[in-house]
Parts: C-alpha cells; sequence; structure tokens
C-alpha cells in the first residue's frame, strides 16, 4: 500500500471543508473506542474545546435518541458532541411525522425504539415487545426466552400509555418501523408479518399492508467481533423471505441510511449549519462563509465499500470518499466495486490526510 503522503493529490484552493464519519468500524468497534480515533477528533477542535472543522457522525446504526448518543459519544471519546452532529439512520423518520405524528405504530430494534420515535414527535407509538405482549400466546416461544422482560408488559399499562382512546386490539396498526438491529429476529419476524399482512391487525382479515420503514439496509456491519455482524439488511432479506411465502402480496418496504443521495444531501446541509454557527461563534467575516455558501470538499471517512464508498461517490461533488482498514474493509489495496479515492489504514490516518490536504 503506498504512504499517505504519495497518495496525496494537488493541493486545492479549498473555500472550506467537512467531514462525515461513520462509526461502526471508524470510530467504535463495538462500544469500544478504536485506537486513535479520540484523538483524531480533537484535531477537529481549537484549544478552547471550540469545534475548528465541522463534522458529522454518519452513521447507519441507531436505537437511541440523538441527544443521548451524543452523550454517549462525548464520554467515551472526549469531546464535546452535540446532539446535531449525530446523523444515525432512523433520523429522517421524524419527516414522517405529519403522517403518522396521532397514528399507532409499532417499532422494533435494539436499545429503545419507542423512545426514539417518541422524542421525534409520534405520539402513539409501542415497541414491538410491548405491542406483542397485549396479544396472548403471539410468540409461542415466548417462554423458552428467559432473557427477555418482554412479558411483564400488560395490556392496560400499553392502553394507559396511548390514551383512553387508543384499544391496541382493535385498532389497526398504521405503521412499522425497524429502528436498529432487531435482537429477538424469531419474534419480530412473527408478529411484523402478523401485522403486515393481516392490513394492521393480528388475526383480521383484509386491508392492505401497512408501510414498513426500515432505518437501512446493510448487509453485514462491524462490530466488537473479528469478522463481520449480520445487519438489518440480512433481517430484511429474513423477514421478506418469510413474508412472501406466506402471503399472496409480495413485502412493500422503503429502507433508509447510507447509501441513499439524501443522506449525503442532509449530511451536507447539517455540517453547513455548523460551518455557519462555527461563522458566527468566531465572529468570522460573513463574507468568507455567506449564507449561501458551498463547501469545496465534504469528506466521508468509512468502512464499508457497499455502503459508506457507494453513497460518497453516487452523491458526487463535493463527496471525497475515504476508507478505512478498521471495520468491514479489510483489503489490502482498495475496493474493487467501490474504490475509494483514498485508502488508509485508521480513521487517525483519515483525518492526518485531509488536514494536510486542507492546509
Ligand atoms: O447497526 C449498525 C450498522 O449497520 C452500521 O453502522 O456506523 O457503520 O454506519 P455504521
Ligand atoms: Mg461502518
Amino acid at each position: 500500500k503506498p504512504p499517505v503522503s504519495s497518495q496525496l493529490q494537488s493541493q486545492p484552493n479549498r473555500s472550506s471543508f467537512g467531514i462525515a464519519f461513520d462509526i461502526d468500524g471508524v470510530i467504535l468497534q463495538g462500544r469500544a473506542p478504536i485506537e486513535g480515533s479520540s484523538q483524531a477528533l480533537r484535531r477537529l477542535y481549537d484549544d478552547s474545546g471550540v469545534l475548528k472543522v465541522p463534522f458529522v457522525f454518519l452513521t447507519n446504526g441507531g436505537g437511541i435518541p440523538e441527544s443521548k448518543r451524543a452523550l454517549e459519544l462525548s464520554q467515551l471519546l472526549g469531546v464535546n458532541i452535540s446532539p446535531a452532529q449525530v446523523l444515525q439512520g432512523h433520523s429522517p423518520f421524524r419527516n414522517l411525522l405529519s403522517r403518522y405524528e396521532n397514528e399507532l405504530i409499532v417499532a422494533t430494534g435494539k436499545g429503545d425504539p419507542a423512545l426514539v420515535m417518541s422524542e421525534y414527535g409520534f405520539k402513539k407509538v409501542l415497541s414491538i415487545g410491548e405491542y406483542a405482549s397485549c396479544f396472548n400466546n403471539i410468540d409461542p416461544v415466548s417462554q423458552y426466552k428467559a432473557w427477555t422482560n418482554d412479558n411483564v408488559f400488560c395490556l392496560s399499562s400499553c392502553l394507559k400509555d396511548l390514551g383512553p382512546n387508543c384499544d391496541v386490539l382493535s385498532e389497526r396498526v398504521q405503521a412499522a418501523f425497524v429502528i436498529s438491529d432487531p435482537v429477538d429476529w424469531g419474534r419480530d419476524i412473527q408478529v411484523l408479518c402478523d401485522i403486515l399482512r393481516s392490513g394492521g391487525l393480528p388475526g383480521r382479515s383484509g386491508g392492505h399492508q401497512p408501510p414498513l420503514y426500515f432505518a437501512a439496509d446493510d448487509l453485514e456491519y462491524q462490530a466488537a467481533f473479528p469478522l463481520e455482524r449480520l445487519g438489518m439488511g440480512a433481517f430484511r432479506i429474513a423477514l421478506e423471505s418469510v413474508f412472501n411465502r406466506i402471503h399472496h402480496h409480495p413485502l412493500e418496504y422503503v429502507s433508509f441510511g447510507k447509501p441513499n443521495p439524501f443522506v449525503f444531501d442532509n449530511a451536507e446541509m447539517m455540517l453547513k449549519q455548523l460551518l455557519l454557527l462555527h461563522r458566527d461563534v468566531r465572529g468570522m467575516d460573513d463574507k468568507r462563509y455567506p449564507q449561501s455558501h458551498s463547501f469545496g470538499t465534504l469528506y466521508m471517512v468509512g468502512d464499508n465499500p457497499s455502503v459508506d464508498i457507494k453513497g460518497a461517490r453516487q452523491a458526487g461533488h463535493p463527496w471525497f470518499s475515504i476508507l478505512t482498514r478498521t471495520g468491514v474493509f479489510k483489503g489490502e489495496d482498495n475496493d474493487s466495486s467501490f474504490p475509494a479515492d483514498v485508502v488508509v489504514d485508521t480513521v487517525e490516518e483519515a483525518v492526518d490526510y485531509i488536514l494536510s490536504r486542507e492546509r
């Protein structure tokens, strides 16, 4: 592999730049920071801890509200991360609020999927565990699951949360959301099939399949185990295969997250807001960063060629892709299907490269 210095291209005269960091496999491995990631991020702040370079985390992961994730990342990495810097796979679900604000919806995934949705403003959201507990025997093997406490929920507590006018046993679910990697695939596939093929109410018939939204479609991702782990895309394939065998209409769904171009457009918008904020904080000359300012380069630092690099390539200018070797990609050279603009070993090396290129 050529050293980073020889990969440096001619120094472009950029007006400004920003960075989007993937989290799993770039910044963290499981819950542990990847060596050098916290030092790399610290270089993007000045001595008084004020952000010098606008950056966001652009992850397909999630399961907890952005504000909580920002706090968690700040503690883990020792830098001050604001909720605006955390773009998770499910963050765009907040744009569906006008459609489902007062409708009964079900959310699944690790963490606290119902809390995520209620913080976005959805008023009648139940986690799939809460929802399942309203239907006796919906999961025929639940008694064998010593590790789950879903059975502690009861119908009356679900009803209390949703208000007096909601009866889970007679109201149709209007949409289902997969917020983060599901924990109990068996139960979730069963209950989602029940909801989706019945038109929103297990046991009833008729009605069109309610919309199903996935926060991302990663087949695999890098967690703490040395080999990649099955992600939300694998769960989607499992659900779709089963559903299409037991129902006469194929599963309809929408997947959000990288590599969709709108995710990169949204990241660009957030980075611009951070840049303008940074300008205001520092009292910079407005002429340098006017409201209409556009970035010279936006760097996507990721570990997954078919997600991070494909996304940045599709998004086009001003995106520039940097692939690390700390996650899904472990190759010597570049990825053959989705080659990055630059390949480095670690995020520390990526930041080094960016700062030298932008000097
Ligand atoms: O579950 C998380 C995973 O699918 C990807 O996370 O940070 O690599 O986009 P990230
Ligand atoms: Mg990743």
